[in-house]
C-alpha cells in the first residue's frame, strides 16, 4: 500500500483520478472559506468539496484563485440541492458561475430527495430521484461535468437506481457519512461491488465530534505521536475511501494533511472498526423522505 497518501488518488469507474484527501466546506463561513481554500491548496491538498445548499460556492472560487494553483490542477466536487431536482440544467449553471470555473470534476446529487421548492416539507408527487439522476447522465457530455455521482444513498435507493432502465451512468462515486462510530461495511462492499467510489464526508466526525472523547482512539493517536483527527484520517484511507476533513483553522488544514509515511497496523485498524457506539451526524428527519434504512452495517 502506499503511504503517500497526499498524492495518492483513486481511480474511479469513469477513468478519472480523484485525490484521496480534499478539503471539505460545510459549515464554512463566506468570511471564512475563501482563507481555508486557499491555505489548502498552498499546503498542498488538490481536491476541495463544496455544494449549492453551503452558500459559499462564490467564496471557494475566490479561493482558489488567490491560491494561484492552476485550475486543471484541482479537482472540484459541488452538489445539485434537493429543491432543484427539476432544475439541473440551472443548478449546474449557478455552480459554475459562483465558482467562477468552466467545468467541476464532480456533480452530485447531495440527496435523494426532489424537494418541492415551494414547501420544503413536501416531496415532489412526480418526480424522484431516478428522474433526477436521468437528468444529470446528461451532463458530462457538455464538457461542464467530468464525472456524476450521488450521496447520502443507502443500498436500497442505488438498487432501485441501478435496477431502473434509464440509468445509462453506475454513478462514479457516493459521498457518504463514514467514521468509527457510522462505520456502514455493508454499503461500502456494496458500492465496491458495483464499481461505485466512496467519499468519507464527517470524516472527523463533525462539529463537536463525540469522538474526540474515543479513549481507544486517543491511546492509539498517542502512541504514534499523532494526532487523533490524523488517525481517523487515516483510517479511512486505509478503508479504500477518499476523505474531506473540514477545517477553517490553518493550522488543522495543514495538520489533516500531514498523512504520508506513516500507517495504522491491521489492530488498529480493527479497534477504530469496532467501537461500540453509533451516532449520525446527518439523518434524514429534515428531509420530506426517509433516506437511511439502518441497512448499511
Ligand atoms: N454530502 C453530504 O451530505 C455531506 C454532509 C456533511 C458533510 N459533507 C462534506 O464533508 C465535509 C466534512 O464533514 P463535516 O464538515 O461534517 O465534518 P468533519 O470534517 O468531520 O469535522 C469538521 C470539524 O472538525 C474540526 N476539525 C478539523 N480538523 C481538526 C483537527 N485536526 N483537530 C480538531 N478538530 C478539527 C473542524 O473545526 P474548524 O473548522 O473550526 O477547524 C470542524 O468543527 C464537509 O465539510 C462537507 O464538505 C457532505
Amino acid at each position: 500500500m502506499s503511504n503517500e497518501w497526499t498524492k495518492k488518488t483513486f481511480t474511479l469507474n469513469t477513468g478519472a483520478k480523484i485525490p484521496a484527501v480534499g478539503l471539505g466546506t460545510w459549515q464554512s463561513k463566506p468570511n471564512e472559506v475563501r482563507e481555508a481554500v486557499k491555505a489548502a491548496l498552498l499546503a498542498g491538498y488538490r481536491h476541495i468539496d463544496t455544494a449549492l445548499a453551503y452558500g459559499n460556492e462564490a467564496e471557494v472560487g475566490l479561493g482558489i484563485k488567490d491560491s494561484g494553483v492552476p485550475r486543471e490542477e484541482i479537482w472540484i466536487t459541488t452538489k445539485l440541492d434537493n429543491p432543484w431536482h427539476k432544475r439541473v440544467e440551472e443548478g449546474i449553471t449557478s455552480s459554475l458561475k459562483d465558482l467562477q470555473t468552466d467545468y467541476v470534476d464532480l456533480y452530485l446529487m447531495h440527496w435523494p430527495s426532489s424537494t418541492d421548492p415551494d414547501d420544503l416539507k413536501k416531496h415532489y408527487p412526480d418526480w424522484n430521484f431516478v428522474d433526477t439522476w436521468r437528468e444529470l447522465q446528461k451532463l458530462p457530455a457538455s464538457g461542464r461535468v467530468k464525472n456524476i455521482g450521488v450521496s447520502n444513498f443507502a443500498i436500497k435507493n442505488l438498487e432501485i437506481l441501478l435496477k431502473d432502465e434509464s440509468c445509462k451512468t453506475v454513478p462514479a462515486v457516493n459521498q457518504v457519512e463514514l467514521h468509527p462510530n457510522n462505520p456502514s461495511p455493508k454499503l461500502i462492499d456494496y458500492c465496491k461491488e458495483k464499481g461505485i467510489h466512496c467519499t468519507a464526508y464527517s470524516c472527523l466526525g463533525s462539529t463537536n465530534s463525540p469522538l474526540a472523547h474515543d479513549e481507544a482512539l486517543k491511546k492509539i493517536a498517542e502512541s504514534k505521536g499523532k494526532s487523533t483527527a490524523q488517525v481517523l484520517l487515516m483510517w479511512g484511507l486505509q478503508r479504500g475511501t477518499s476523505v474531506i476533513p473540514k477545517s477553517v483553522t490553518a493550522s488543522r488544514i495543514e495538520g489533516n494533511f500531514q498523512l504520508d509515511g506513516w500507517s495504522l497496523t491491521d489492530d488498529e485498524m480493527k479497534t477504530l472498526s469496532s467501537r461500540p457506539d453509533r451516532f449520525k451526524v446527518c439523518g434524514d428527519a429534515w428531509l420530506p423522505v426517509k433516506v437511511f434504512f439502518g441497512d448499511d452495517e
